[in-house]
């Protein structure tokens, strides 16, 4: 496993352990003697002869063998020094508590990055500085100063956040929750977030990945690699902090509308990470994941003695539209044999506030056996004859006898709960404080199955003429130009197979009214002119013109009053255009990501998009499916799709449209925002036309 000597070494050096109780250097030290840590443990103080009851060495030298762990507590100054020794010695894993590096600024950096230098050089790896240290409790290493070593478990965790892993310590502890490694990542100097999450990916002990993260440092990377971990191990993560996409100033709809919040759910979504908001709820999800199998399917059971909890539990399982197992007869005939008259035999079952162990055991087990449940939800309020350390013990055992089905409980109330809920997660039952937290968890285990289970993703690839754009790009950046003008737009979605509006050019009003007669009328004037980026702030649009002589009017009228608006401006002419009506418009936008690369953006609304912001983003380049699921995911699908008699859009050809338009841009990585607005779309059969668009570029 890679990071191994970091997980399981067999010696390790405390280079600062401190003679003083609350000094960050004597935590350590204390830490992993109260770990009951087996391996050598060496105490680097030149200062001192013994630290609790451990000979101390002056230096990592005096030690006369290479530790393969050395863990570093010395003031940032020194550390360079201590790395140094590390080489010389030939130890190839250390952690760096220290702070005082690139998190203050420019000194901070530049040591930084002398220690990274020096770790190169000697093929050392190191995690932190600036971090609290890694905890593995299976081999009873406690190279931390996070607190007390925490219970062996499924969960491993990585922070950014060394304070917010001590603070998760503290709560796991006081939950009997167990993990498998837990890593503070500090700095990530070298080893960083993806380093961490591969190494757990590989670790037999870990069936949950976990973990909070403020930043990602390689995010093409992290997108493929934790895509391919997801399938085999679920990832929970917690999110703070942004990236600088939301602050570029965006030129775009879709710029405006796109951040670095949207740029980490695409992110997620395509990796199939599961984001959680706060510990709590990371700590409800991973216990599902970590304890209890997948289920196979949404088919939820819920077994109660308190026929409120069950109504509570069965309306969570509707909104987070799960399904209800409808129980076969058999098992309904099992039930009814053994369970009270007045017992509810149909899902939610309902054996009644005097049930007693025995009633838990024999509906949790008959309802295991039925094929039409995947889930079991069990729910207990404690009432006078409740028993619930006992139905908690049943509970237990069923389900360890019978664990190809995801069982989970809700044990209501507070002291009365207290040694159940022991018991429970000792036994490895999930349990969780209300209903709705409890049907939540099933829902992201759902999710997840569906997401895992889902069918390879295909990014089909449309014949298209890259060469024609590759001139007009180049063309541009060679002046420097950024923003590409109308017609020159319009020449690369024609080669990437959109269709735009006719038109020509003219040059005089007659000639106009000559190209408006051909193209038939209605006719759109647009004033033309390189110069002219915005042209309906100049009066150099005028649309829904219907005659020769509207078309002659408007355009003596623009020749005359712009040239004096923008003297400098070069006019070649006017754009005589046909007019797109009658259908529905929507924008197809990307926004670059500087991290992550194109966000897909599929948005209602047109020239309204910013205001309705009924938007929808996803991560280039988009298979088929993605792109449906762009548009479902809007809250006006229902209506784009057609209803209630109206007759709806052509949704496929818009499917379409995104991908071509993804391709585009993940072909050509100079374009940084674009928007295809309006794209008009009309009922099946009917081609969809990309009336306007606006596309800006940069040199890579
Ligand atoms: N080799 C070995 N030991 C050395 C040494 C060296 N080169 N130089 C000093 N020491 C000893 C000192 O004698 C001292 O021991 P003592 O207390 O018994 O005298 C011990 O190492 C610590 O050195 P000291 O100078 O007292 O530093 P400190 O303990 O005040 O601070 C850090 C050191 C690393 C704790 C501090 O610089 C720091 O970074 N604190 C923040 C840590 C943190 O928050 N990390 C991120 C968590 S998320």
């Amino acid at each position: 496993m890679a990071l191994e000597k970091f997980f399981s070494p067999n010696s390790v050096a405390i280079v600062g352990a401190s003679r003083k109780k609350g000094k960050v250097g004597y935590e350590i030290l204390k830490s992993m003697i109260d770990a009951g840590y087996e391996g050598g443990i060496f105490p680097i103080n030149p200062n001192t002869e013994t630290i609790e009851g451990h000979k101390c060495y002056p230096d990592l030298e005096s030690v006369g063998q290479a530790p393969e762990l050395v863990i570093i507590s010395v003031p940032a100054t020194t550390v360079p020094t201590v790395m140094q020794q590390c080489a010389k010695i030939g130890t190839k894993s250390v952690i760096i508590i220290t702070s005082g590096f690139k998190e203050v600024g420019k000194e901070g950096r530049e040591l930084e990055q002398r220690i990274v230098q020096i770790a190169k050089q000697a093929h050392i790896r190191i995690i932190g500085p600036n971090c609290l240290g890694v905890i593995v409790p299976a081999n009873k290493l406690n190279a931390s100063f996070g607190g007390e070593l925490p219970e062996k478990g499924t969960i491993g965790y990585l922070s950014q956040s060394g304070a917010l892993l001590a603070a998760i310590l503290d709560m796991a502890n006081a939950n009997s929750i167990g993990f498998s490694k837990l890593v503070s990542i500090g700095n990530k100097a070298d080893i960083n977030e993806l380093d961490v999450i591969k190494a757990l990916a590989g670790d037999t002990e870990t069936r949950v990945i976990a973990g909070y993260l403020e930043s990602i440092v390689d995010g093409n990377a992290f997108v493929s690699q934790a895509e391919q971990i997801s399938y085999r191990k679920p990832i929970l993560l917690m999110k703070a902090g942004g990236t600088s996409a939301g602050a570029k100033a965006a030129s775009s709809h879709t710029g405006s509308l796109a951040g670095s919040e949207v740029a980490y759910e695409c992110v997620f979504e395509r990796a199939g990470i599961i984001r959680c908001d706060s510990i709590k709820q990371q700590f409800d999800y991973a216990q599902a994941f970590a304890n209890q199998p997948l289920p196979k399917g949404s088919k939820v059971a819920i077994i109660t003695n308190a026929g409120g909890a069950g109504i509570m539990a069965a309306d969570a399982v509707e909104q987070h539209n799960l399904g209800f197992a409808k129980l076969s007869d058999e098992t309904i005939k099992k039930l009814a044999a053994e369970l009270p008259a007045a017992a509810n035999l149909y899902n939610p079952v309902d054996i009644l506030g005097d049930a007693l162990a025995d009633r838990y055991e024999f509906a949790l087990d008959a309802i295991l056996d039925d094929a039409g449940v995947d889930i079991v939800l069990v729910l207990l309020t404690p009432q006078a004859m409740t028993q619930p350390a006992a139905i908690a013990e049943a509970i237990v055992k069923i389900a360890s006898q019978k664990p190809t089905k995801p069982v989970l409980a809700c044990f209501l109330g507070a002291g009365k709960i207290a040694d159940a809920v022991k018991i429970l997660r000792r036994g490895k039952i999930p349990q969780y404080d209300s209903t709705e937290v409890a049907v939540s968890t099933i829902k992201v285990m759902f999710d997840y199955l569906r997401w895992r289970t889902r069918p390879k993703r295909v990014v089909k690839l449309f014949p298209v003429n890259r060469r024609k754009v590759e001139n007009v790009i180049e063309r541009y950046l060679r002046r420097g130009v950024r923003e590409i003008g109308e017609e020159d737009s319009k020449e690369i979605l024609e080669a990437y197979g959109f269709v735009t509006p006719k038109g020509s050019i003219a040059t005089t009003a007659q000639q106009a009214a000559n190209i408006a007669q051909q193209l038939g009328f209605p006719i759109v004037l647009k004033i033309w002119s390189p110069e002219i980026l915005h042209k309906s702030d100049v009066g150099g649009v005028k649309l829904g013109l219907n005659s020769a002589v509207e078309v002659t009017d408007a355009f003596d009228l623009m020749m005359y009053r712009i040239p004096k608006q923008m003297p400098d401006a070069d006019i070649l002419g006017v754009l005589v255009q046909q007019m797109c009506g009658g259908g529905k418009e929507v924008i197809l936008g990307m926004n670059r990501d500087p991290h992550f690369g194109p966000l897909m953006m599929f948005g209602m609304g047109g020239t309204m998009v910013e205001v309705l912001k009924d938007v929808s983003f996803y991560l280039a380049p988009l298979t088929a499916e993605e792109a449906k699921q762009m548009l479902i995911s809007t809250r006006t699908y229902r209506m784009l799709k057609g209803e209630r008699g109206e007759e709806g859009v052509d949704i496929d050809t818009i499917a379409e449209g995104l991908q071509r338009l993804s391709q585009l841009v993940t072909e050509f990585p100079q374009i940084q925002e674009m928007d295809i607005n309006p794209y008009v779309v009309g009922p099946a059969g009917t081609t969809p036309i990309a009336v306007d668009a606006r596309i800006s570029v940069e040199q890579i």
